[in-house]
């Protein structure tokens, strides 16, 4: 059956924090098989998360497999996202991880930073990211000093394609998130490089999001892997988030709202971002960027700690109260990112007594989640010069009515949710599919979908401010307790 690789049938991988999903997407059908694979973080004392490459490895090909399985049916191509700044080190020569992976939320290389600082703005200009243990370079300088000076030193999307493809490459937005690309010439930085004292390492190609990189026969047949791109980018193509004063949200493991601003970089004064959104034909896209560490993580926080049994649950769990009473969570579990940058601080529960109850907790949770949503969204509107009018969003936590409503109450604005909550996974599909046929544009190849759920804010405006209020002082509390970062 050569019907799929002749309809331009993909299928599309995203290899995310906590786990790898596959679809194959038919671009007339739609999704035409799903697989999915777990991975499981290791969580550790001092802000320590830590991945086995080999499991990254595995998921992708377990993942690939079983939706090609559900599919039935043959794929014309592959496309890969990638969680963005886990690094490795590697042996080129035999693909042999030499560390584990290092996962974008560890903090390890805070100290680093800190020795860094006096080059902090320098490094903003150059490459449109704030000096913070998040992005890849602090964390591959880390594993520089202390861990290994063999093999080379990467991020995780560009050991998976040499593991699958022998390609020594990364797409220019991975390669956007490190702090080591030029935002505007979209190469590496010499100088970048020489302030982590990375100045002599083998780096990997910067490629286009589409176009052939390589061949694989991970998932049985060979097949051309055309689609490579890093996973808030690929939901960001999918969500066609396009027109002026929108943006997009993934609730995946953290949360990251980005909002495009067309082919040149748009450096602001909010705190956000400011980066590669993909790169195709050799022309480059921009976007901003903020994110909330930890958003589906503190789920599974209060889950392991028995308030719920799992993400399922926040909705009748919370719905069983009709409010916080009086309960605030900032759930900087692993810091705050944009527009703080405080990824020090840790997270703080307030307001308990001897009547909270799990439901305020999970609605103190959904509240603190949405909040850290709303600053990114105010700091996006501050750059971009005008207010945002929609937010579209994705990811595994917009199955919760609660965290929506919450959402879309203290942003007073509508959140459209996507069709398909997998919105990386589809993006990624698009590139592998431009891969496939140079001659489709990006207009064709995105996938139209109604939301599947639009929520209106259900609250005034005075009420989202006073509870919004509520929320930043509590994190100004937290801010005040630890003015200096240290
Ligand atoms: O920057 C890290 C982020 O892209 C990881 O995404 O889906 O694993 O939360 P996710």
């Amino acid at each position: 059956n050569a019907g799929g690789p002749r309809e331009g049938t993909v299928l599309a991988i995203d290899q995310g924090t906590s786990g790898t999903k596959a679809l194959v997407i038919c671009p007339r059908r739609g999704v035409i098989g799903s697989g999915g694979a777990p991975v499981r973080p290791r969580y550790l004392p001092g802000g320590l998360v830590e991945v086995d490459p080999a499991a990254l490895l595995a998921s992708v090909v377990d993942a690939g497999r079983r939706a090609l399985a559900a599919a039935g049916e043959p794929v014309g191509a592959v496309g890969l996202a990638n969680q963005g700044e886990t690094v490795l080190a590697w042996d080129p020569a035999s693909g042999r991880p030499l560390t584990d992976a290092i996962v974008w939320q560890d903090r390890r290389a805070e100290a680093l930073c800190k020795e860094l600082a006096p080059y902090a703005d320098e490094l903003r200009d150059l490459t449109g990211l704030p000096l913070d243990p998040y992005f890849a370079a602090p964390k591959m300088a880390w594993i520089r000093r202390h861990l290994t000076r063999d093999g080379v030193v990467t991020t995780s999307d560009a050991w998976l394609v040499h593991r699958l493809t022998g390609a020594f490459v990364t797409d220019a937005a991975t390669a956007g998130r490190t702090q080591l690309l030029d935002l505007d010439t979209v190469a590496w930085s010499a100088r970048a490089l020489d302030i982590f004292g990375l100045g002599g390492e083998r780096l990997p190609d910067v490629v286009d999001a589409a176009g052939p990189v390589g061949t694989t026969k991970a998932f049985g047949p060979e097949l051309p892997l055309t689609g490579l791109l890093v996973d808030q980018q690929a939901a960001l193509l999918a969500q066609d988030v396009t027109e002026r004063g929108t943006a997009k949200c993934t609730y995946g493991t953290g949360a990251f709202l980005l909002a495009p601003t067309g082919d040149r970089p748009r450096r602001g004064g909010s705190g956000l971002v400011s980066c590669v959104a993909w790169r195709l034909a050799g022309r480059s896209s921009y976007c901003l960027d903020g994110q909330v560490y930890t958003a589906a993580s503190a789920v599974r926080w209060l889950t392991g700690l028995g308030v719920i049994a799992g993400a399922e649950d926040i909705d009748p769990v919370g719905s069983a109260v009709p409010d916080t009473g009086g309960v605030t969570f900032v759930p900087a579990l692993a810091g705050l990112a944009a527009p703080w940058w405080r990824g020090d601080l840790r997270g703080s529960l307030t307001g308990l007594g001897l009547d909270t109850t799990s439901g305020h907790l999970v609605r103190a949770l959904c509240e603190g989640i949405a909040a850290q949503v709303v600053s990114l969204a105010d700091a996006v509107a501050a750059d971009l010069g005008e207010p945002l009018r929609t937010l579209r969003v994705d990811g595994g936590l917009t199955r919760s009515a609660l965290l929506m409503q919450t959402q879309a109450d203290l942003l007073q604005l509508p959140v459209e949710v996507a069709e398909l909550a997998d919105a990386t996974a589809l993006g990624v599909g698009v590139v592998a599919r431009l891969g496939l046929d140079p001659a489709l544009t990006v207009r064709d190849a995105v996938p139209r979908g109604r939301p599947a759920a639009v929520y209106e804010p259900r609250i005034d405006a005075a009420h989202a401010a006073e509870r919004l209020d509520g929320f930043r002082s509590a994190v100004a509390a937290l801010l005040d307790r630890a003015p200096t970062g240290s």
